[in-house]
C-alpha cells in the first residue's frame, strides 16, 4: 500500500482543522507513517461555502455517499457530529469496508456498545482518540502505556467551557450568568450551552474513559450529572476562603464493590494539581496499581488539538495497514469476551465530607434550627460562616460537614427547605480532599 485514501465527513471546526493538517503536513506525515496521508473528498451540508483553505485537488461534496460508500476511499473520517446522521454514515462507512476515525463522544459513548463490536466483527478499525480531552491522548494511555495496570481512578476536567466559566467567576469575582454571556460572545461556549454546562459533554468522555479503563462497556446513562448552574459567587468565594477551588470534575473509581461514575462540581484543596488546571484546559488524572498517579494537560477543545489526535489515529492505521496488522488494540482495549458488567453505585450511599450552603433570614435562632435538623441525620458540622447583615433579606450560611452519606444530606437539606427562615433552596457541593 501506497497511500491511506481519505474521505471526510463535515467540514466545521474540526473538520477544517483535519483537512489543513493534512494538506501542510504531508510530507511530515509520510516520513512517520511509512505511507501518504491523501484527503481524496470531504461531503459536507454546505460545500460551496469558502473555509479559507487552498484545497488543490481535494473534492468538496455535498453528497455524503460519495465518501461513505467510494471505492477510493480507504478511511472515513466522521466529524458532522450528534447521533444522527452520524451513526447510520459510521455504521455504512464500515459495511463498505471502510476504517472510521471520529471525534463524536456523544456517538461513542452512547452507541458505541454497538459500533465498537460492529467493527470489530467487519475486521475494520474505529478509532476516536480525539473524542476525549482533544489534544491529550489519553485513550492511548489507557489502552497502550498503562495497558499493564489495574486502573482504580480516573478523575479530571473534561470539559473546558466550564473550566474556564469557574476560573472567570473566581478571577473576576463575578456570576454565572455574566461569564457565561461573555464565553457565547468570544465563542468559547455554544448559544446552546447546555450539553457544556449541565456535564452532559463531561459525562460522555467520562463514560469512554471509564470503559477504557475499567475494561467494561461504557454506561452513559449510567452516570450521575450534576452542572455547574448552581454554582454561585457565594460559593466561589466561600471555597477560596476555606482553602478550596470548585471544578466540574468527571470521577469514575472502581473497588471490590462496584464503580462509581458521576460529573460533579466538586471542592479540591487548592494546593492540588486539579485545583491549578485553570482557564480552556483539561486535565486528566489516572491511577494503576503500578504506575501510581499519572497526570495528562492540554488543549480539551479547539481546530488544531482536536485535528491533532485525529490525525494520529490516521496515522495508527496507515501503520498497521502499512504492516498488514490491523485490528492490533480491542476498541475498549479489553476483548469483548472479558468486557465486566460490575454494577454502578447509586449516589445515596456516596460517603465523604460536603459544603452546604443556604440563604437565611438574618435572625436570632436560625442557626439552632439549621443545625438541629443536621443532629437529627446524624450529620456533624465541621466548620460554619456567616457574615451577618440585618439590611438584606437573607443571608448565605455556609457549614462544612464532616464525612456523611449523601442519602443523610439530601433528607437533611429537604427538611431545611421547609424552615421559615430559608429562602432559597439549600445547595451543597461534595468535597474531594484526596485527589493530587
Ligand atoms: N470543536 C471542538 O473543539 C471539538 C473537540 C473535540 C471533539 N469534537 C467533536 O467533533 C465533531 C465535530 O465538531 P465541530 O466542532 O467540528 O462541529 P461543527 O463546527 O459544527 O461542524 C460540523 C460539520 O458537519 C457538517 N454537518 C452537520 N450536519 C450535517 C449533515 N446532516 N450532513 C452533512 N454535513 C453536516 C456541517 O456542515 P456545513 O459546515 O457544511 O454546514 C459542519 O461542517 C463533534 O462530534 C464534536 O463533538 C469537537
Amino acid at each position: 500500500m501506497k497511500e491511506l485514501r481519505i474521505g471526510l465527513l463535515g467540514f466545521g471546526v474540526v473538520g477544517r482543522g483535519v483537512a489543513d493538517l493534512l494538506l501542510t503536513q504531508g510530507l511530515l506525515l509520510r516520513q512517520r507513517a511509512g505511507i501518504d496521508l491523501r484527503l481524496v473528498r470531504i461531503a459536507t451540508r454546505t460545500p460551496g461555502r469558502d473555509r479559507g483553505l487552498d484545497l488543490g485537488e481535494v473534492e468538496v461534496t455535498g453528497d455524503l455517499q460519495r465518501v461513505v460508500a467510494a471505492d477510493d476511499i480507504d478511511v472515513v473520517i466522521e466529524l458532522i457530529g450528534g447521533l444522527d446522521p452520524a451513526k447510520s454514515l459510521v455504521l455504512e462507512a464500515l459495511r463498505q469496508g471502510k476504517h472510521v476515525v471520529t471525534a463524536n463522544k456523544a456517538l461513542i459513548a452512547t452507541q458505541g456498545a454497538e459500533l465498537v463490536p460492529y467493527a470489530a466483527s467487519v475486521g475494520r478499525e474505529l478509532l476516536f482518540e480525539a473524542a476525549v480531552a482533544g489534544a491529550i491522548p489519553v485513550i492511548k494511555v489507557l489502552r497502550e502505556g498503562l495497558v499493564a495496570n489495574r486502573i482504580d481512578q480516573i478523575y479530571g476536567i473534561l470539559n473546558g467551557t466550564c473550566n474556564y466559566i469557574l476560573t472567570e467567576m473566581r478571577e473576576k469575582g463575578v456570576s454565572f450568568a455574566e461569564v457565561l454571556r461573555d464565553a457565547q460572545a468570544k465563542g468559547f461556549a455554544e448559544a446552546d450551552p447546555s450539553f457544556d454546562v449541565d456535564g452532559i459533554d463531561a459525562a460522555h468522555k467520562l463514560a469512554i474513559l471509564a470503559a477504557i479503563g475499567f475494561g467494561s462497556l461504557p454506561r452513559f446513562e449510567q452516570i450521575h450529572v450534576e452542572g455547574i448552574r448552581h454554582v454561585s459567587d457565594v460559593d466561589i468565594t466561600w471555597a477560596s476562603e476555606m482553602g478550596y477551588r470548585i471544578k466540574l470534575l468527571g470521577i469514575a473509581k472502581q473497588d471490590a464493590g462496584g464503580v462509581e461514575l458521576r460529573v460533579q462540581p466538586t471542592l479540591v484543596p487548592v494546593t492540588s494539581m486539579v485545583a491549578s488546571v485553570e482557564g480552556v484546559f483539561n486535565a486528566v488524572f489516572i491511577r494503576g496499581d503500578s504506575a501510581g498517579t499519572t497526570m495528562y494537560y492540554g488543549r480539551g477543545a479547539g481546530e488544531r488539538p482536536t485535528a491533532s489526535a485525529v490525525v494520529a489515529d490516521l496515522v495508527d492505521i496507515a501503520r498497521n495497514l502499512r504492516v498488514g496488522s490491523g485490528q492490533r488494540v480491542s476498541g475498549f482495549s479489553t476483548l469483548p469476551e472479558y468486557l465486566s458488567t460490575s454494577p454502578v453505585r447509586q449516589m445515596d450511599a456516596w460517603q465523604g465530607a460536603y459544603y452546604l450552603r443556604l440563604a437565611v433570614a438574618d435572625r436570632p435562632g436560625v442557626l439552632a434550627d439549621v443545625t438541629a435538623v443536621l443532629a437529627r441525620q446524624q450529620i456533624s458540622i465541621d466548620a460554619i460562616h456567616q457574615k451577618g447583615r440585618s439590611d438584606v433579606a437573607a443571608v448565605p450560611l455556609i457549614m462544612v460537614t464532616h464525612a456523611t452519606t449523601e442519602r443523610q444530606v439530601r433528607v437533611a437539606l429537604a427538611q431545611m427547605e421547609t424552615l421559615d427562615a430559608v429562602r432559597e433552596t439549600p445547595r451543597f457541593i461534595r468535597i474531594e480532599p484526596g485527589f493530587v
